[in-house]
């Protein structure tokens, strides 16, 4: 019924969505990843839908059902979801990265198990940067050309305002979306900092379903007339 009643602000756009942690294996049994429930993004491929968008998901390891109608990518590590996020962006003019993406991943991978050797030595890890997928959507022609609106997340532990405020001119995005602190993983509710060029402006807390929702109309209102 929701569904039903809900404006469809977005009708005719197409949305596409990350969403979850990543997981960058050190060999076929152990690998790093993020803490991310992935409930945020999957609310917001929901309510993307549900608003009349075509929504594309593109997803790491989480245990989250499907929203109904959401066209849905499985990944496991950031470079796979920077593969799907390329294959998909062309066709969308509206992109949400609300993964937590791992930062850095293992240097090599090893094929094989890395078994304990007996002495008590402790393997040592190298680490090589993950590509930054926001950040290169963002610089895309697509985006620079204005036919693509872009929208950052960022988790906080401290100097939320500031550190989104700077966050969304380095990944060069109209609109970052901070999550008011405390730590929200797995939580149903939050509350979140919507930041843009024009200032900061607060949704209060309430169910990510609401906020969802209400991410999706200040998105609406930031969109350039269809067909223009
Ligand atoms: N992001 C991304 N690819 C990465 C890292 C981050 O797409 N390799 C996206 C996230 O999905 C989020 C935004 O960038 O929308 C901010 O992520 P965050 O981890 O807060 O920013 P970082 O630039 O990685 O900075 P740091 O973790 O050092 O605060
Ligand atoms: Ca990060």
């Amino acid at each position: 019924l929701i569904a039903f009643f809900t404006p469809k602000t977005l009708a005719g756009r197409r949305v596409l969505v990350t969403a979850g942690p990543t997981f960058e294996a050190i060999d076929p049994v152990r690998g790093i990843t993020n803490l991310s429930s992935g409930k945020m993004g999957f609310a917001i491929a929901r309510a993307a839908r549900e608003a009349g968008a075509d929504v594309t998901l593109v997803a790491g390891p989480v245990h989250v059902p499907t929203p109904r109608g959401v066209q849905r990518v499985n990944v496991q590590s950031a470079q796979e979801m920077l593969a799907a996020v390329q294959r998909n962006v062309q066709a969308a003019s509206v992109f949400i990265a609300t993964a937590a993406v791992a930062d850095w991943r293992p240097a090599s991978q090893s094929s094989q198990k890395i078994k304990k050797d007996g002495s008590g030595q402790t393997p040592s890890l190298e680490f090589v940067e993950n590509p930054d997928i926001l950040a290169t959507v963002a610089k895309s022609s697509h985006a620079l050309q204005g036919d693509l609106f872009c929208v950052g997340f960022a988790a906080e532990s401290h100097d939320l305002l500031a550190h989104a405020t700077a966050k969304r001119v380095r990944k060069g995005v109209p609109l970052l979306v901070g999550n008011i602190g405390p730590a929200t993983f797995g939580q149903d509710d939050n509350a979140l900092l919507l930041v843009d060029a024009q200032g900061h402006r607060e949704l209060p807390r309430a169910s990510k379903r609401v906020l969802a929702q209400q991410l999706m109309g200040e998105i609406a209102a930031r969109l350039p007339p269809l067909g223009s």
